[in-house]
């Protein structure tokens, strides 16, 4: 039985909401339009905007997990930057939290992760000329005063930059994310389009978080509203009184 399927039935059972067949089949093409072996490591971003901005790019061109190492600055919940609302991209996608560049990294590495560190260092490759066809690519970005830190930039296995012709010396964390993810899927789907897809198994993990997702966030969406109901109702109680 199909996961929709699944989730249909419990959901009778237990009288929730179920999503509507347009919504089930939008969350399943995402779900298959997700890359496989592509993942981003941000390393101390302090601007939870940028954490926002750099996962909108990913949700857009299919990362669907997101690395955040959070060692010298005070962590936050990615899921929880910027809007509220179930349309966010961030509150679909998976967070790794790390709490010490050395662990993360290293237990990346094992996992068969190509560690890419998007640097501004000259000797660095040009990201426009650097083989970026690894089935397991991390790209590695900093933070956006001391960027990416020694122990980072220690363990990386390659270096990459993408070069500057302008007055600035750097950009924006989340545009030089937005650029690298391009350069990568453009690779991919030059290259190596096998990549460009996940295995039917992970496809179908996929597609059943989000349909989770789909009934957290309903539930969450409901109680905000009665809460918002209740408040209005005792504000013009107060007003009549
Ligand atoms: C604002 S920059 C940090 C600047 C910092 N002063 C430095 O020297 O790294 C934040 C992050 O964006 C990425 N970045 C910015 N411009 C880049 C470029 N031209 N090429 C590669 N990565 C870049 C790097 O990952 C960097 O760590």
């Amino acid at each position: 039985m199909s996961y929709p399927a699944l989730r249909w039935l419990r959901a009778r059972s237990s009288n929730e909401a179920m999503p509507t067949d347009k919504r089930v089949n939008k969350l399943k093409s995402v779900a298959e339009a997700r890359q496989a072996g592509f993942t981003v490591v941000i390393e101390d971003v302090f601007d939870p905007h940028n954490l926002g901005a750099i996962s909108r790019s990913c949700d857009a061109f299919g990362i669907q997990q997101i690395n955040v190492i959070f060692e010298t600055h005070p962590e936050f919940d990615p899921k929880e930057v910027g809007k509220n609302s179930s349309t966010a991209t961030n509150k679909w996608l998976d967070y790794r939290i790390h709490h010490g560049a050395e662990e993360a990294l290293r237990a990346l590495k094992r996992e068969g992760w190509q560690l890419v560190a998007a640097v501004l260092d000259p000797a660095a490759e040009s990201i426009f000329e650097a083989d970026l066809c690894a089935p397991r690519l991390a790209l590695l970005f900093g933070n956006e005063k001391t960027g990416l830190s020694s122990t980072a930039l220690k363990l990386a296995d390659r270096k990459v930059m993408i070069p500057m012709r302008g007055i600035a010396q750097s950009m924006n964390v989340s545009v030089s994310a937005a650029i690298c993810i391009y350069e990568v899927t453009r690779q991919r789907m030059a290259r190596c389009p096998q990549l460009l897809s996940m295995a039917p198994e992970q496809v179908a993990q996929t597609l059943d978080y989000f349909l989770d997702m789909h009934e957290h966030l309903g539930r969450r969406n409901k109680k905000r509203r009665k809460e918002r109901a209740k408040e209005r109702l005792e504000q013009s109680g107060n007003e009549e009184g």
